[in-house]
């Protein structure tokens, strides 16, 4: 009997022993697993330079996307303002009521020319001798003849003025 319990006593005792061995190295694992959780902080605060880095490099196409888009928006407002200016060439600047009623139907609302040819880029002299001889009909044009017939000098003198005047106007309104 007493065999029996020291055998029984002894196992436990191994069985402890054993116990404490095995939590040791639980004990001793643990350690290890913290060892480790420390390396992959490390690991960690690394990655928090990887991910710094990978905003810079971010923020830097951030940049890069916005000087692509400062530049396409340029690209289209370049193109937007040649629109306007083409724009310009058709729309009116300010004319006198006498060559609006009388001359832009044919010759443009700014002496682009239409049925009439260009009047844009004539001098005042140019126009006022190209009226003269209209009017007087040394050069025929029956249309003009008309139209010019029933118009006194001074008229002429200040219609020729006008228009020789539309290229300015137009390069100052286009710049507006
Ligand atoms: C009904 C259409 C019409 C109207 C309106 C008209 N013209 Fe003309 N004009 C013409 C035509 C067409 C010619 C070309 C005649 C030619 O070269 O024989 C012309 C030629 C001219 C020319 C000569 C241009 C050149 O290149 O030698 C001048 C300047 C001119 N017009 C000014 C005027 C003025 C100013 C008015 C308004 C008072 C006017 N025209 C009204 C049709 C018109």
């Amino acid at each position: 009997m007493k065999h029996i319990l020291a055998a029984i006593a002894t196992l436990l005792a191994v069985g402890a022993a054993f116990i404490v061995y095995k939590s040791d190295s639980e004990v001793h694992k643990i350690d290890e697993i913290n060892k480790v959780i420390a390396k992959s902080q490390v690991k960690v605060n690394l990655g928090n330079d990887v991910t710094e880095t990978q905003q810079k490099i971010e923020t830097a196409s951030n940049e890069e996307v916005e000087k692509e888009q400062a530049k396409k928006k340029k690209e289209l407002d370049d193109k937007l303002s040649a629109l306007k200016s083409k724009a310009g060439n058709m729309a009116a600047f300010k004319v006198s009521p006498l060559y609006k009623q009388k001359c832009a139907s044919c010759h443009g609302v700014n002496g682009g020319g239409i049925i009439g040819p260009k009047l844009i880029g004539k001098s005042a002299g140019e126009i006022h001798q190209a009226l003269t001889d209209f009017k007087s009909g040394k050069r025929k044009n029956y249309v003009m003849y008309g139209l010019l017939s029933k118009m006194d000098e001074e008229q002429l003198k200040a219609l020729s003025d006008e228009i020789g005047s539309f290229e300015q106007k137009l390069k100052a309104y286009q710049q507006q």
